[in-house]
């Protein structure tokens, strides 16, 4: 059950409109756009007098004067062509309020009917350093597998790495050629490998017969040449140690690592099915689906190259089967960049064709791309992709600067220090990433990312802190949090912000868009703030005043920081930044 206030208005009404003959459905308030007027608003007499050709204010104002007899109701009002208004009793809201701030789902619900998602994101690619434009993926994906978990839904994440395309063979032919075998394959470590990645690429670039070549080894890595498959296990692990280091960095997590290769067997079943249900073809040498169908044609699903190879189509197809016969997926979204746009509807067309999918949501979530001050793709001073780890290394040197040295405060030596400064810089970096609207790209802050003021990671880790630091020193004062009860209007406008969190929360779930939790969490600190200085704690008027006040703060920590692990953000006891400036 969740602890939305509007419930209570919701089931109101319905008695309403079901006394007065009025179509239920129509029964139900938002969030008022106008706090100023009212704190709730019901638009429903609109639709109502719309279908019967009546008058909506007539409607409505029957239905305010039965709302007015509630005690919980303190003013309703009808408003323009039949609008209503309505504010709630202060003592409704404070005894919701504390429900929230008792409840350790923080008033949260979960959703009905929770199914099993499956969600693909990060996918790195073998041999392939991880840049910045890795980052959107690991961290937008990590939210939502949060934010699915939270509402109830059973989710497995899924790195899906790409381990299995020409790039393999590429690399294997450009050791080949620098040592003559690959004898000294299990010697190279991930700096080694990324530079015979980068050789093959600028060599395959060149020459025809070196992407030839690639092609053929690929192929034949594929269909299990031994000497093959066990250098590219090596290279796949190295790989996988280095993706995982920087996840870990990250706190990005997957229950699975498979790859593209983890679907090789599967790709067979999916040639075969094509073949039986007829639906696949020979042409100019490759094993092809037509997508004529739709109103969209698009090019075909390539099952088999001429060369014998499975694609990226195939691998893709093929792993979702294996999501819903092993996983026994009912919805699996997929989190890439823009480019990956038709990919993923062959793909699923595809699916659909093949019948290997029936009453799976299959879903494409696309995100804008990271940029500089320019406007285009991130990159480094010297105009190179900016990696990952220097990325992260360089939000690390920028905190650093601003706290303390190991062992200026007491309590505080190297390892706690570094442990500080890794858990600011990367909510530093997943919030800026978080507080965009995933399809809009946006511009790297190299400046202010991490400053502790402004919409930014550190503010809210801040705002915490300061909370924490509050209820420390109410705890040696010997105050106690107690009822909370609403006097001041900033206690008010506080309170019906923390009845938000369910709807807020949905809101992300359903749209799949961390921004509206991050949005959210950012006005709730400033509203805390105002609060804080209209309504101070320790020299409340009373005793009791004191307690409901500072209920109220820890309530808005919990929900802070709940909104924090939302976005996959940590959020420290102690800032060690001026957090001690108020009471
Ligand atoms: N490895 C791919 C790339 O680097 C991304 C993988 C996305 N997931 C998928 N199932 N295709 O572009």
């Amino acid at each position: 059950m969740n602890l939305l206030l509007e419930n209570k208005i919701n089931q109101v009404l319905s008695e309403i409109f079901k006394q007065n003959q009025l179509d239920e459905k129509f029964a139900v308030v938002k969030v008022s756009d106008r706090p100023d007027l009212s704190d709730f608003q019901c638009n429903g007499a609109l639709a109502l007098a719309k279908i019967a050709h009546k008058n909506p204010r007539e409607i409505a104002t029957i239905i305010a004067d039965n709302l007015q007899k509630y005690d919980f109701i303190d003013t309703v009002s009808v408003d323009g062509p039949g609008f209503i208004n309505i504010k709630l009793t202060n003592e409704f809201i404070a005894a919701n309020t504390d429900k929230i701030a008792d409840d350790e789902r923080l008033g949260c619900g979960t959703v009905d009917e929770p199914h099993k998602v499956v969600l693909d994101f990060g996918g790195p690619n073998v041999a392939k350093e991880m840049h910045v434009g890795h980052l959107r993926s690991g961290v937008i994906g990590e939210s939502v597998q949060r934010i699915e978990r939270f509402i109830g839904n059973d989710v497995t994440s899924d790195v899906h790495l790409g381990d299995w395309g020409t790039p393999m063979g590429m690399i294997l032919s450009e050791i080949i050629a620098t040592d003559g075998n690959l004898e000294k394959v299990t010697s190279y470590d991930i700096a080694k490998i990324t530079e015979f990645y980068k050789n093959a690429n600028i060599r395959c670039k060149e020459d025809e017969t070196a992407r030839e070549n690639a092609r053929k080894v690929t192929a034949e890595l594929q269909n299990g040449n031994p000497e093959y498959r066990s250098a590219w296990q090596h290279l796949r692990n190295e790989s996988v140690n280095a993706v995982k280091e920087n996840y870990l960095k990250l706190d990005v997590n997957f229950d699975l690592w498979w790859g593209e290769s983890d679907a090789h067997e599967t790709c067979g079943e999916i040639v075969k099915l094509a073949r039986a249900k007829g639906i696949s073809e020979v042409d100019e040498g490759a094993e092809i689906i037509r997508l004529e169908e739709g109103n969209k044609p698009k090019p075909p699903v390539i099952l088999i190259k001429s060369d014998g190879g499975y694609t990226y189509h195939t691998t893709d197809i093929a792993t979702i089967k294996m999501r819903v016969d092993q996983l026994h997926a009912q919805e699996i979204v997929y989190f890439t960049d823009s480019r990956q746009q038709l990919h993923f509807e062959q793909v699923f067309e595809g699916v659909q064709k093949l019948g290997i999918a029936p009453d799976v949501k299959l879903k494409h979530i696309v995100f804008g791309t990271v940029n500089g001050a320019d406007g285009k793709p991130f990159k480094t001073r010297d105009g190179g992709v900016m990696n990952l780890e220097t990325l992260i290394e360089m939000s690390k040197d920028k905190v650093r600067a601003s706290l303390p040295k190991p062992d200026e405060v007491a309590g505080y030596g190297k390892a706690e220090i570094e442990k500080l400064v890794s858990q600011i810089a990367v909510a530093a970096i997943k919030f800026q990433d978080l507080k965009n609207t995933i399809a809009s790209g946006y511009i790297f802050e190299l400046d202010d990312f991490a400053k502790f003021e402004g919409k930014t990671g550190p503010y809210i880790q801040y705002a915490i802190a300061r909370i924490n630091s509050i209820l420390r020193k109410a705890k040696t004062n010997g105050l106690e949090p107690a009822a909370i009860m609403l006097q001041a209007p900033e206690e008010r406008v506080l309170a019906l912000k923390l009845a938000q969190v369910h709807n807020v929360i949905m809101r992300a779930h359903n749209e799949k868009e961390p921004s509206i939790i991050a949005d959210y969490t950012y006005n709730l600190a400033q509203i805390f703030s105002t609060f804080y200085n209209a309504c101070p704690i320790m020299s409340a008027e009373s005793k009791k005043l004191a307690g409901s006040r500072l209920k109220l703060a820890k309530a808005v920590r919990d929900v802070l920081t709940l909104m924090l692990y939302l976005l996959g953000i940590e959020a420290p006891e102690v800032m060690l930044k001026a957090e001690n400036q108020g009471e």
